[in-house]
């Protein structure tokens, strides 16, 4: 099976003692044939981009995270801009609106760094990795204004909002909740939609799949999600993952 995980954070602290054993060696040994790495800081999003420029089969995205929107330099976006000109950055991300953490940064302000980012996607011609949690009215309401190219990663919305967000040329991320008892909608909106917007993903070191529920993701683990998502719509996990690595090369134009 070929893998290809269009969302991991490998600068991450869980990777420190074995990052380069993994990027080097184990993942490419076990069918991992690209990854985009994620920013969610202008920090992390550098760290991104150094893994990129390490790994010819790693790319980078750079973006601020609606967690991390709160306390950010007064000339943040033109930071950002200057990192999405780096020619191994492929996208905006990842970036979005988060309402359960609303300690983490307040609503409004959630919003207005959203928008900018939004903007400068549009302006740069890139497309955007979306984070939405428990904010999809919201989210889907900028994705109808703003009109990016993108993917709603970790896609946890119903077969309602992944309608509307397929009619508006999006892609759906999917990953280890798939494979979770309780993950109604994501079961659902796999078996319906058609898999030529579907993307495979980790969110590593976050959301391991069943059986390593609760230890350290890593994008050998796909193979489970696309084993999950072969058996729901009763198609050869093999097949699912090229598609989906197919979809990912598209979208970010790789
Ligand atoms: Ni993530």
């Amino acid at each position: 099976m070929e893998i290809f995980d269009s969302h991991a954070h490998y600068h991450d602290g869980r990777f420190v003692p074995d990052r380069d054993a993994l990027l080097g060696e184990v993942l490419p040994a076990a069918g991992v044939i690209g990854v985009l790495e994620q920013g969610t800081t202008l920090e992390s999003s550098r760290a991104s981009i150094a893994l990129a420029e390490r790994y010819d089969y790693v790319w980078a995205a750079a973006g601020i995270h609606p967690e991390d929107a709160k306390d950010l330099p007064e000339d943040w976006l033109a930071q950002l801009r200057q990192l999405l000109a780096h020619p191994r950055v492929k996208a905006l991300g990842e970036i979005g609106l988060d309402y359960h953490w609303l300690d983490a940064c307040p609503k409004d302000r959630q919003q207005e760094v959203f928008a900018a980012q939004l903007a400068l996607a549009k302006e740069l011609d890139l497309p955007v990795v979306i984070h939405d949690r428990e904010a999809h009215g919201d989210t889907l309401a900028y994705l109808q204004q703003y009109r990016p190219a993108g993917v709603l990663h970790c896609f946890s919305g119903s077969w309602e909002m992944a309608r509307q967000a397929l009619d508006l040329g999006l892609y759906l991320g999917f990953g280890g909740v798939v494979t979770f008892p309780n993950s109604k909608h994501a079961q659902e909106v796999v078996t319906k939609m058609s898999l030529d917007r579907l993307l495979l993903e980790t969110d590593a070191p976050y959301m391991a799949p069943v059986p390593y529920r609760g230890r350290r993701n890593d994008s050998s683990l796909i193979r489970f999600v696309a084993e999950k998502i072969g058996e729901l719509r009763g198609e050869d996990p093999a097949h699912i993952a090229a598609v989906a690595a197919e979809n990912t090369r598209r979208l970010f134009r790789l």
